[in-house]
């Protein structure tokens, strides 16, 4: 007989054979997966036979993810990563490479900015910042020398931008650049970009696709030819998505619908009361018609969405003291989650930029961004109403 270790580790490795089928896919943790002989362990390896043999190399719920985000997008594949970031590095790393050049656009998330400027700038890979409401000027810069990647955001941060998706990548393409998109702030419910001409959308998963703020995740969708080279890269880069945060970001897409619905209706109602509210200089909502990108979002977005940006006319004290005021939001620095969220971008996500930068990017000094979570509305709307008060007191 076998000592008693070994025993345990048998015993203790014995996976339970299911006849009727679990309705939530099951969490695979597990970093291996047993072959039933070498042929197979060596076919599976090198990918001759599919299977599972390394969970870098892939795992059954990590995979489970993928697959229900390709189809979510209208994509023939997908790959989910362990961040938002990992995604983006995936997306752009399997398509540049020294030499080579993009074209972004300006008022992109500042990690994803700094990726272009720090990390592949280092490596030799130049990019070109572009207006993406200015399309003459995104023509030009595509056409001034070869460029390999267009990369651009459905909705940015924080001015609420909505690019005119179409319009864009047929500029991309028409120039032989790849187009990516960064859809985080929509989510495949409000838009789908490859239906509108994108070669690739990344999203990190950390936001409206797992939606409780208590998992980071990302996804790459696009072709089967282009997943297959972000797959290979994953593979020599790590960045590997743990099955238990799989599991919570599949958890939350069959409520991604009914959650971005609310999200969008108390959006819109605070939207729409905020912008006649003493002491508020201005509100970005997609659907408000005072929005600069109000047509293109009427033309390519359902609703709105969960995400509206306000400017307080007190500036910076007055911003301040808003989000001191609030009873409900929570002050932190995510989005597209539960709770509502409310930022102040000078301070935080923006706070390396000088103040000719702020004011280039729109982003005045008593802009707020609000992450509209699903609380009730008449409770978010009386703590809106109480911390503008105190907003105003600050005059
Ligand atoms: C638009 C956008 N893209 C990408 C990311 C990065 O995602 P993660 O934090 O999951 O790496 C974020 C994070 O805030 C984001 O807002």
């Amino acid at each position: 007989m076998d000592g008693f270790t070994t025993r345990a580790i048998r015993a203790a490795s014995r996976t339970p054979r299911v006849e009727q089928r679990p309705t939530s896919v099951p969490i695979y943790q597990a970093a291996t997966f047993s072959s039933a002989d070498a042929d197979e362990l060596g076919a599976v390896t090198t990918g001759a036979v599919a299977g599972y043999v390394y969970a870098r190399l892939g795992n059954p719920t990590v995979d489970a993810l993928a697959d229900a985000i390709a189809e979510l997008h209208g994509a023939e594949a997908a790959f989910a990563s362990a961040t938002g970031m990992a995604a983006i590095h995936l997306a752009v790393g399997s398509l540049v490479g020294a030499g080579d050049r993009i074209v972004a656009t300006r008022n992109l998330y500042g990690t994803t900015r700094a990726l272009f400027t720090r990390v592949l700038a280092r490596l030799g890979v130049e990019t070109v910042f572009v207006d993406p409401a200015d399309h003459g000027a995104v023509e030009a810069a595509l056409a001034a020398e070869p460029t390999r990647l267009l990369y651009l955001e459905t909705i940015s941060n924080p001015t609420i931008a909505v690019a005119d998706l179409p319009a864009l990548a047929a500029l991309g393409r028409r120039h032989g650049a790849a187009v990516v998109v960064d859809n985080t702030f929509a989510s495949p419910y409000l838009c789908r970009p490859l239906e509108l001409g994108a070669d690739l959308v990344v999203e990190s998963a950390t936001k409206y696709l797992s939606g409780h703020s208590d998992v980071l995740a990302g996804v790459v969708a696009g072709s089967a030819e282009r997943i297959a080279p972000v797959r290979a890269l994953h593979v020599e880069t790590g960045g590997t998505l743990a099955p238990f945060s799989a599991f919570l970001v599949l958890r939350g897409l069959p409520t991604l619908a009914l959650r971005m619905e609310r999200h969008a209706a108390t959006a819109a109602r605070l939207a729409a009361w905020l912008e006649t509210a003493p002491g508020v200089a201005r509100v970005l909502y997609p659907m408000l018609s005072s929005h600069p990108d109000h047509a293109v979002a009427a033309l390519l977005l359902p609703t709105g969405g969960g995400m509206l940006a306000v400017e307080l006319a007190g500036g910076a004290p007055a911003a301040r003291a808003f989000v001191d005021a609030l009873r409900i939001p929570e002050r932190t620095a995510s989005l597209g989650s539960i709770h509502t969220i409310v930022v102040h971008p000078p301070s935080t996500t923006h706070r390396q930029l000088t103040p000719a930068e702020l004011e280039a990017a729109g982003i005045a000094p008593g802009l707020l961004r609000v992450s509209v979570g699903l609380e009730d509305p008449d409770d978010l709307a009386a703590d809106m109403a109480q911390a503008l008060e105190a907003a105003r007191a600050t005059r």
